[in-house]
């Protein structure tokens, strides 16, 4: 199936549930009509946070194919979104000609070079950091609106069979107490997020061959049995087979980061990996139907703003839909647990910059940041990010799931502060009643 062409006119297919645009999305896949699926422009409502990209051309198709069925759906036009009236706002703000120019190209909505990216990361006064980081607010704003989208975790093994030499539950790392939860244990905790109204269960474990696709399957066949939720894998590097029979058993997000996009930097990371296979991973969910999500680390060693840049070009010229940015944190135990922890302000710098470029995709203000700085959350959701992933891990094993040094645990609690400690809203979907 073709790749929507990115100056083909689009249209947008707002419908009625999550679960019946789960349905229409494959329907349509199934009809062969090209379709990509993009956070819910907030002018558009919010009963359901992702909505189906198609191109105009095919608006008579698709009526053709989900317009008998019982899914309640409405089709818009869809335009990508420039920042009206920005340099009205910047004028007499003391930032430089350089500056001024990049931000003159966004607001005219034209796409930005490597070395505007570059120089938009490299801002070294505080002034420009700050006009940088309200564009990103706005933009975000303008497109996504100020609902945070909560999603939930579950770190269900921390076996893994790698050594990327980051990582604090590395296959040689001493530390962690391995452990492997059930699939009635897994269940346990998903009907616990269900019941808080969340739509989006991640599973995230390492490269743990125990869980082969037979008892992925299986597990996933249970969710959506039991709870119709929406399923976001995070279990590595497979073959293009397992990514296809995960998907047709139901799976709909694959999260796999890129971490960096420079060879060289990579390479050193990643004992057992190659840059290009990773690539070629994201490509295969990509071209599968998954609703893609990928990342990167922030001050790796090695690692320059050129480099961080192309990170960002990647995710653009990959058309990912989730992008999570963290600071890279040293971990006990590791080959880099003497290294620095990544730049805070670069790392938000780098959420901002991808909500400018990349426009509507989900950003998560991660875990790493809320690790690295207690008020990392908020200064991510006010600098463009707009989901917040819930740890759901029982309590028992998340001590054992340290992927670096002091990772916060972010519960529902703790989400609603940073959601509410940012000025924002919490999606309508959220059964939880604060009392305190
Ligand atoms: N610092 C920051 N992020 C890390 N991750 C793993 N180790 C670290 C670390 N030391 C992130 C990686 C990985 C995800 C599961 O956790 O980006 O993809
Ligand atoms: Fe394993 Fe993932 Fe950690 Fe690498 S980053 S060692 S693959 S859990």
């Amino acid at each position: 199936m073709d790749k929507m062409k990115t100056s083909e006119e689009k249209q947008i297919i707002v419908c009625g549930s999550n679960s019946q645009m789960l349905k229409a999305e494959a329907l349509l896949r199934r009809a062969q009509i090209s379709t990509d699926l993009v956070p819910t422009p907030s002018h558009l409502g919010s009963i359901c946070s992702t909505s189906i990209l198609i191109g105009k051309n095919d608006s008579a198709a698709v009526e053709d194919h989900i317009g008998g069925t019982d899914i309640s759906y409405r089709i818009y036009d869809y335009q990508t979104k420039k920042l009206s009236g920005l340099m009205k706002t910047l004028m007499n703000q003391g930032v430089r000609q350089s500056f001024l120019k990049i931000m003159e190209k966004l607001e005219a909505g034209e796409e930005l070079s490597k070395d505007e990216i570059v120089r938009l990361l490299d801002t070294q006064s505080e002034r420009e950091e700050e006009v940088l980081l309200a564009a990103a607010d706005r933009m975000r704003r303008e497109i996504v609106g100020d609902r945070v989208e909560i999603r939930a975790a579950i770190e269900f093994s921390n076996y893994c069979k790698k050594n990327c030499h980051y990582c604090g539950i590395r296959k040689s790392c001493a530390t962690p107490k391995r452990y492997r939860m059930t699939a009635d244990e897994i269940l346990a905790q998903v009907h616990e997020i269900h019941q808080l109204g969340i739509k989006t269960v991640i599973l995230q474990s390492g490269e743990d061959d125990y869980y082969n696709t037979e008892r992925l399957i299986d597990l996933i066949r249970r969710i959506k049995q039991e709870t119709a939720m929406a399923i976001t894998l995070s279990i590595g590097e497979r073959s293009y087979e397992e990514y296809r029979a995960l998907k047709r058993a139901g799976a709909n997000n694959y999260l796999l980061k890129i971490e960096t996009t420079n060879p060289k930097v990579f390479k050193s990371l990643h004992p057992d990996d190659d840059l290009k296979e990773r690539m070629e991973c994201t490509r295969w969910l990509k071209e599968l139907g998954y609703v893609t999500a990928s990342g990167n680390m922030v001050g790796l060693p090695g690692q320059s703003l050129e480099d961080i840049a192309q990170d960002i070009i990647f995710f653009k010229e990959m058309g990912i839909h989730m992008i999570g940015i963290g600071p890279f944190v040293p971990a006990k135990g590791t080959p880099l647990e003497q290294a620095e922890t990544g730049n805070i302000d670069l790392t938000l710098r780098t959420v901002a910059v991808t909500r400018l470029v990349c426009k509507n995709v989900y950003l998560p203000a991660t875990t790493a940041l809320a690790s690295a700085d207690p008020e990392g959350q908020v200064k991510a959701l006010k600098a463009g990010a707009n989901t917040i992933m819930l740890i759901s891990t029982p309590l028992k094993y998340r001590e054992s799931y340290q992927l670096y040094s002091n990772k916060n645990m972010i519960n529902i609690q703790s989400a609603i502060d940073a959601v509410k400690g940012a000025g924002r809203l919490l999606p309508k979907y959220l059964k939880w009643r604060n009392e305190q």
